[in-house]
């Protein structure tokens, strides 16, 4: 049998071509030095089970009950009651650029199939996505497609997933799977922050540097499911697509539904199969308008005023936000006609005249001539009942009439597929695009979950409005190219490689709990790198946890992703303000290097330590920024061991600020690294023996660095 054979930059994937039924992942794992031959499938196909079928069954890239496969399938729906079963034949399997084309059809079903693998050898990552097109003369009702199904190692039983909540979302959740079914879904009808779109299978135990790893993400912003299969026949299977609610997805004849892109990818360990997934989040997703631009310092306006907005207090804050080195003023929430709180006025896209009496225009002078850029909120898939909008077009939002529909945040979710909807939004924005063309930035916000998401005909419309968003927002980017767009949903609610394809940040959490956001980015982090997840330096007081941490330790957090500011820089001490300048510049010195290069979390064996180092792609430098996040288990940390360095190279290593309360537990510390002198000690050295830190008190940072000769 034919075999095709795939190879990234760090891994294969082969395929049989056979000549009855569908191709079969026959191997997927670290790269291949060469090409399987052709006799391979041969000895990779099982023993068929005593007592069972005694034909052999393969287990296709999208198995079928129809060929005895008795897991969960990767294809269900039925026409009419009749078409549930299938067995697709392979018409031909085609390799076209970075992209193979596997195609069969099923005359029988009257359905094509059709699979797309991405492969790429200049990065790690596989993408998958599978289309079926009804070619019969009637509906056919689908009831899960999966964008692919992914074979493992039986050992690698271990699942990670990222759950949480508003405020707390992307944490870690581990679980030893038995043999049966695993299902991970969301029926919130965004993103959510409850469960997160990855999930990471390996070796139980496994770490940042060890085990064998499998990762996955589905590039989806509405309703999605995993699941994983793990029978005693010794099939292990991970698949996942969008789930649908009862009725959803009706394929017309001659029509086709295409799954969202499943993104997978292995490796030895949580550091190396990040790593594939940050590579092509920069090189192949993120399309900035000027790629060359680097990511500037934000000021955020929302927890600095709020609602209460008006000129002068702006000005002054616009003042404050340029001494201090913002490059990039957003006006958040509160500046359209009629919204003095979150109970009225989305909708009207339009100045508020009461707090702006000349306009937007005098605040973006204000804004340009302190060097600034500026950047405005909005909220453009809802709609308050007090507002204009609503008024208008009551029938507007999705609902089940008669049934109630709750209220979220005071709002109702604006059917975007319905076309009237989608123009309405697109030319209200395109019209304040329009007039102040010195808006660069949009904070494209989301705050509320889909409750009875019917569309106008009553059916379920999760899907219609998930595809209708990134319609909108493709429009908006064509007539306004070098607008770039952040995505957030109160905070973390929609964060996925499918509304990274229209935008360039996230919103990681509305939490600027500095204590909170080392755990929420670390979450995010396996799958995001830092250059796209906004961290903001909140106010001395946590407007969400009510915690008090230092200025430094909130700067080291902020400073580790996509660095900003939101606080009341008018409360801040001439003293508080010069820290915070000091980190703003030392952000725009490093920020190269947080940006493009390598994250190598370190493996502590304590809970209280995160630590990461950037490594410059050169390996000639790098950052290790240490978290203690509460009392460490012992006295002295460590020793901590970076590594992805060059073993063979020299590295000047020198602590930036002395630990921020001394005291005598620091007796422990290298005195030569305390005295701001520099160790100079091989990358062998500090992978192999490492660095021994004191135990930072909770909530505090330490910064090193580290430079080649
Ligand atoms: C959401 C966002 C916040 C802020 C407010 C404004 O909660 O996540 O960052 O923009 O809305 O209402």
């Amino acid at each position: 049998m034919d075999i095709l054979q795939l190879d990234s930059l760090t891994q294969s994937l082969a395929i049989t071509v056979p000549d009855q039924g569908f191709p079969e992942v026959i191997y997927w794992g670290p790269k291949l030095a060469s090409n399987l031959p052709r006799g391979a499938a041969n000895l990779t196909r099982k023993p068929l089970p005593g007592s069972k079928l005694v034909e052999y069954t393969p287990v296709s890239i999208i198995p079928e009950y129809g060929r005895g496969f008795f897991g969960h399938p990767g294809l269900e729906g039925h026409r009419g009651r009749i078409g549930w079963a299938t067995q697709f034949q392979l018409q031909h399997a085609q390799r076209e650029g970075d992209l193979l084309v596997l195609v069969g059809q099923d005359p029988t079903a009257q359905l094509e199939l059709k699979v797309t693998i991405f492969c790429s050898s200049h990065l790690g990552l596989f993408r998958i996505g599978t289309a079926i097109k009804n070619v019969g003369e009637s509906p056919y009702e689908l009831e899960w497609l999966a964008a692919g199904c992914l074979p493992l190692p039986n050992n690698c039983n271990e699942v990670l997933t990222l759950s949480g909540r508003w405020n707390r979302e992307f944490q870690e959740q581990r679980l030893v799977l038995p043999v049966g079914q695993y299902r991970f879904e969301n029926r919130y009808g965004r993103t959510s922050h409850e469960y997160f779109p990855g999930l990471i299978m390996g070796e139980p135990g496994f770490g940042q540097e060890q085990g064998a790893v499998f990762g996955f993400h589905l590039g989806w912003s509405g309703n999605w499911r995993w699941i994983v299969d793990r029978s005693p026949h010794g099939d292990f299977l991970v698949q996942a697509g969008e789930l649908f609610l009862p009725g959803e997805l009706m394929i017309e004849p001659g029509q086709q539904y295409e799954t969202p892109p499943l993104y997978f990818a292995s490796a030895n360990g949580l550091n190396d199969l990040s790593q594939q997934f940050h590579r092509y989040v920069c090189v192949q997703l993120v399309r900035l308008p000027d790629p060359a631009k680097p990511r500037p310092v934000h000021f955020n306006s929302w927890e600095a005023v709020y609602f209460e907005q008006d000129y002068e207090k702006l000005f002054r804050l616009v003042d404050l936000a340029a001494k201090v080195g913002t490059e990039r003023f957003v006006l958040d929430d509160g500046w359209f006609r009629g919204r003095k709180d979150d109970r009225a006025a989305l909708g009207d896209w339009e100045v508020d005249l009461s707090k702006y009496p000349e306009g937007l225009q005098p605040l973006i002078d204000r804004v340009e001539a302190a060097g600034m850029e500026f950047g405005i909120w909005v909220e453009p898939e809802m709609t308050n009942e007090n507002s204009d909008l609503f008024r208008s077009h009551p029938d507007w939002i999705l609902h089940v009439p008669p049934y109630h529909q709750p209220v979220g945040r005071y709002q109702y979710v604006l059917n975007l597929a319905h076309m009237e909807v989608s123009d309405y939004l697109f030319d209200a924005l395109s019209r304040l695009l329009t007039q102040y063309p010195g808006i660069k930035y949009l904070k494209w916000d989301m705050n509320r979950d889909l409750t009875l998401p019917g569309g106008r005909t009553g059916r379920p419309s999760v899907h219609d409005q998930t595809v209708a968003l990134y319609r909108l927002l493709r429009r908006l980017r064509e007539q306004h190219p070098s607008v770039e767009i952040e995505s957030c949903a109160s905070g973390g609610g929609r964060a996925d490689f499918g509304i990274l394809e229209q935008t360039c940040r996230v919103w990681a959490s509305d939490s600027n709990d500095a204590h909170e956001r080392v755990k929420i980015q670390r979450g995010l982090g396996y799958f995001f790198p830092p250059v796209i997840v906004g961290s903001h330096v909140g106010p001395p007081t946590c407007h969400q946890t009510e915690r008090k941490l230092s200025l430094a330790y909130r700067c080291a957090v902020a400073f580790s992703g996509h660095m900003g500011m939101e606080i009341d820089l008018r409360d801040l001490s001439p003293d508080e303000l010069s820290i915070l300048e000091r980190w703003t510049a030392r952000y725009k010195q490093y920020r190269s290097l947080l940006h493009s290069g390598y994250i190598r979390r370190l493996q502590t064996d304590d809970p209280a330590i995160y630590a990461h180092a950037v490594i410059a792609e050169d390996r000639k430098r790098f950052l290790l920024l240490v978290f203690f996040t509460d009392a460490t288990l012992n006295s002295v940390q460590g020793p901590l061991r970076i590594t992805g360095l060059d073993r063979t190279r020299s590295y000047a290593v020198s602590l930036w600020d002395k630990p921020e309360v001394p005291s005598p537990i620091m007796l422990g510390f290298d005195s030569e690294l305390i005295g701001r002198t520099t160790v100079t000690v091989s990358g062998e050295f500090l992978e192999r023996a490492g660095i021994v830190l004191p135990a930072g008190y909770p909530d505090s940072a330490l910064v090193l660095e580290g430079n080649a000769g």
